[in-house]
């Protein structure tokens, strides 16, 4: 089994990680540069998903290394803009692989389609009524969507929920098997919709998916050891410093502290859920998904219990630190974007996702890793350290350090505090002056 672990990949030259990450997916450096190249999409093809378009509006696209879910080496492939998140998230996945990696779990997954009335004059005799006719819609609603059936998907129940002042919501609960679904839940929503307001006698209103997804929601955990916990001296690639197990548990008890912290508020809980969708909305839009609806059932489900809260929680047990995540995961492998997108199709290779649970599995994964490494940081040296070790490596880099030389000039300009290109140049003479 090819491993998700490849040791000094940042240090090389883009070529190389190309030839990395082919090997992994099997896949060649040119296809991975004929899909990742000018953008990852043509303006032709652009043309043709969106309107009015001028042209296309190209992002990095990284890989996060190390992770391993349920029991399976997999890179993840992530689209973002913010320094740190893909290094972060690669190195949170390298702590939670010491601990036998991230361990996910899907109960059910099934879409939601809503169909509203308004006007209802008797909303129990209403739902009497629609309760009665439970085999007739949900016959109706299969012809609505016939495509799913062969794939083992389609409608799988109804439910009816009266909200009062004459509004009365049937949903339609349907399993969309690999894709998304909005297009098929939306086609069975509309279907049902005459029907539903004659059985109940109200208006027909509004008839569309909802995006709290609370019935395709992801749960993953993972176990992390204390002492992996402790950074590792990327130059020596020796572990913790000593003491590593006493270090390791005053880290794990500070990030508990932090998890509760954005239990107990939910103006630190928006923060704590940021990082969380740092990982996750990068593989969604690496992988051609709609991240606006994931961000939209991840915040509905956090503010599920009236109080917004964290969608992760960290408790340390015993020597360990262990971490979990639930949150609502509406993703597909195919239709949509993916039809139309080389870079995300790549991305899916990349991944070897076979299946939307697998895919949801990872954005998950991405997500724990994300939020463990902003807590771990935030809990210990604080946030900055980290990102101006990645802001003065890219200087680094910049003014022509290579090999050896990027370490060392990283270390003076964090310790020096002035990261400039000026800087680094002078830095960069000085360690090739001896002095
Ligand atoms: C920054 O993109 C994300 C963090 O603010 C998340 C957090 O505070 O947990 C670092």
């Amino acid at each position: 089994m090819s491993q998700s672990r490849i040791p000094g990949f940042y240090e090389l030259p883009m070529a190389e990680r190309r030839i990395r990450i082919a090997d992994f997916a099997r896949t060649t450096p040119d296809e991975l540069a004929a899909a990742l190249d000018f953008g990852g999409i043509d303006p032709a093809a652009a043309d043709n998903i969106v309107e009015n378009v001028i042209g296309t509006y190209a992002l990095p696209f990284g890989i996060a290394l190390n992770f391993q879910v349920n029991a399976v080496d997999r890179l993840v492939p992530m689209v973002v803009e913010e320094p740190s998140v893909i290094a972060a998230a690669s190195n949170a996945a390298r702590m939670v692989r010491r601990g036998g990696g991230f361990l996910a779990e899907q109960p059910e997954a099934l879409m939601i389609g809503q169909i509203e009335v308004h006007d209802v004059p008797d909303a129990v005799r209403a739902a009497a009524a629609v309760d009665g006719a439970r085999e007739e819609l949900l016959r109706r609603a299969v012809e609505a969507a016939p495509g799913l059936v062969p794939y083992g998907g389609g409608p799988r129940g109804l439910e009816i929920r009266d909200l009062g002042g004459g509004y009365v919501v049937v949903h339609v609960l349907v399993d969309c098997c690999d894709a998304m679904g909005a297009n098929m839940v939306n086609t069975v929503a509309e279907a049902l919709g005459p029907r539903i307001a004659e059985l109940t006698g109200g208006s027909l209103g509004l008839r569309i998916l909802t995006n709290l997804a609370d019935r395709r929601r992801v749960r993953v955990s993972c176990r992390v050891p204390a002492a992996a916990l402790v950074g590792r001296d990327r130059r020596t690639g020796q572990g913790g410093p000593d003491g590593a197990a006493e270090r390791g548990v005053e880290i794990s008890a500070a990030i508990e502290t932090a998890s509760r912290f954005a239990e107990a508020d939910p103006y630190r809980a928006a923060t704590h859920n940021k990082g969380i969708m740092n990982g996750v909305d990068a593989v969604a839009i690496a992988t051609g998904n709609d991240w606006r609806a994931i961000e939209a059932g991840a915040h509905a489900f956090a503010a599920r219990s009236g109080r917004y809260r964290p969608l992760s929680i960290w408790r340390r047990d015993g020597d360990a630190l262990v971490g979990t995540l639930e949150m609502p995961m509406a993703v597909g492998i195919v239709g949509g974007t993916l039809r139309v997108h080389p870079a995300a199709r790549v991305a899916l290779k990349i991944l070897a996702a076979n299946s939307a649970r697998d895919l949801a599995f990872a954005l998950a994964a991405a997500g724990l890793a994300s939020n463990l490494a902003a807590v771990r940081a935030l809990a210990t040296e604080g946030i900055n350290r980290g990102h101006m070790a990645l802001h003065a490596r890219s200087v680094a880099v910049t003014v022509g350090a290579s090999g050896r030389e990027v370490d060392a000039l990283v270390d003076r300009l964090v310790h020096g505090g002035v990261i400039t290109l000026d800087a680094a140049t002078e830095a960069l003479a000085a360690i090739r002056d001896g002095r």
